[in-house]
């Protein structure tokens, strides 16, 4: 089977999204400040009994960037639009990793009767801390001044366990390249985003859909405890870790991560 790239004018923007095989939808958002691509496991399994569909966020990999601030409402309304645009009228099944899983709880609060199941890899429902807020200033500051190399290498220790750079260095060297590939103002603006994006860790027992949360055990950016906590309060979730890996748990561990989702999906089918 093979992988189509479509355009799709969204909201004022040209988005770029990755479509292969057939069957229910299967929608996955990608983290910051990746695209995509970072599916690429996921995209290959999935698509023998689902509609993959894996689109570059605005501002990321080939869709358009929008210079300022882009909330997570609105890469929501995106993703909403851009199902539109592909005649997707069932709910979807909607994997977020990191920042798509901000993105999931706008589509949640927005969208609820779009969503069939949630998968939830290594994110959060809580907002920053102040530390948090100033520290995504600082990098905007520095990724404007001096462009992603100068964020590239020294993000790798946050997404992937030490085991996993170890293992595998070229994953390590493809995120760096990815990282390095992206636009400093797509950068800056989902990251002014994410400072500004709203708590859901009050509502989530308010979200009575079946849920999957994924988590690294070795993710110091979103850890096993956090999603704990989260599957606790979501009222039809469990939580799966996955060991020795780090916040790129679908990366790290693909198969692993795979065989969950897909005995998840197959209960919630
Ligand atoms: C991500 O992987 O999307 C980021 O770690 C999200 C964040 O910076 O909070």
């Amino acid at each position: 089977m093979s992988q189509q790239k479509l355009e799709q004018n969204v909201n004022g923007i040209r988005m770029q999204v990755s479509i292969a095989g057939e069957g229910p939808p299967l929608l996955l958002v990608h983290g910051f400040p990746l695209s995509h691509r970072m599916w690429q496991a996921q995209i290959a399994h999935f698509q023998q009994q689902y509609t993959v569909i894996a689109p570059d966020l605005r501002g990321f990999g080939g869709s358009d960037v929008t210079v300022g601030t882009v909330s997570m409402k609105q890469h929501a309304e995106d993703l909403k639009e851009l199902l539109a645009q592909l005649e997707v009228d069932e709910p979807v099944n909607f994997c977020g990793l990191s920042m798509g899983g901000y993105i999931a709880w706008e589509f949640w609060r927005h969208y609820p009767e779009k969503l069939k199941t949630l998968i939830l890899c290594d994110t959060r429902s809580d907002v920053d801390t102040e530390e948090g807020v100033s520290n995504r200033l600082k990098m905007v500051d520095l990724v404007l001044r001096h462009g992603p190399e100068a964020v590239a290498s020294a993000m790798i220790p946050n997404l992937l366990s030490k085991t996993s750079r170890d293992l595998y260095p070229e994953i390590a060297q493809d995120l760096i390249a990815e990282i390095e590939a992206a636009d400093p103002e797509g950068i800056a603006a989902s990251q002014r985003g994410m400072a500004e994006r709203d708590d859901f860790l009050g509502v989530l027992d308010q979200i009575q859909i079946p849920a999957l949360l994924i988590v690294g055990s070795d993710d110091v950016l979103t850890p096993p405890d956090i999603m704990q906590e989260m599957a606790v309060r979501l009222p039809e979730a469990s939580c799966r870790e996955i060991p020795r890996v780090g916040h790129m748990a679908p990366l790290e561990a693909a198969e692993e991560v795979n065989q969950a989702m897909e005995e998840f999906l197959a209960v919630a089918r």
